[in-house]
């Protein structure tokens, strides 16, 4: 199964993911890594495993459509079957959502509906909650409001910096996220839609 990672940041993700599939956990390739900031430690991992890589600035096109479009290019070359988000800051529109409904995912550090958007882990610690997490879930049009597919909780201790539940967070993702996908290429992930209805992919 090919699939593409969008990242914009250190790339841990990244690397947890390509780790997972060298240890033949996950059955896939990541055939593309696609960036919004060619400068990001992400490019420069993926250059070092061979992956192909197609970085832009958005600014250097016409809108949104404008690079989504190069980006559905070249997916579609690459016949790719998985979009994985691992710290792409943008929202997906239509040109992609679209020819790829229900077959892109992300990971966001807290337990979702709590604390979309940016911070999350500032956010929690700012509400003072004792239990955040990590959330894996569709992507669609809003920030971070897709059908969730798995959840895993931590808890946030009297003494915990921001950095500790960042930390703790991160450990998380790196075994949750590659877990979500090797279920999700072999057809055995479930979603659960806003009426808490559960499906099978
Ligand atoms: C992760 O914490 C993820 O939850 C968020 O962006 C971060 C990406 O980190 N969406 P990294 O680049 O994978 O280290």
């Amino acid at each position: 199964t090919n699939i593409a990672v969008f990242a914009s940041g250190t790339g841990s993700n990244f690397d947890a993911l390509a780790e997972a599939i060298d240890r033949n956990e996950v059955d896939a390739e990541i055939s593309l890594l696609v960036s919004d900031k060619p400068s990001s430690k992400v490019v420069d991992k993926a250059k070092e495993r061979g992956i192909e890589v197609l970085s832009f600035h958005p600014g250097d096109f016409n809108g949104k459509a404008g690079y989504e479009q190069v980006i559905l290019g070249a997916c579609q070359e690459h016949n790719i079957e998985w979009i994985v988000l691992a710290g792409y800051m943008r929202l997906v529109g239509t040109t992609l959502l679209t020819p790829f409904e229900g077959r892109i995912i992300n990971i966001h550090p807290s337990l979702l509906p709590a604390f979309p958007g940016k911070n999350a882990v500032g956010q929690a610690l700012e509400a003072g909650v004792k239990v955040t997490g990590v959330t894996v879930h569709l992507v669609d049009e809003g920030m971070d409001t897709g059908p969730i597919i798995d959840q895993q909780a931590i808890r946030i201790e009297e003494e915990d910096t921001e950095e500790d539940v960042q930390q703790r967070i991160q450990q998380v993702e790196h075994v949750l996220y590659p877990e979500v996908v090797g279920r999700l290429v072999k057809g055995e992930a479930t979603k659960h839609d806003k009426a808490g209805i559960t499906e099978r992919f």
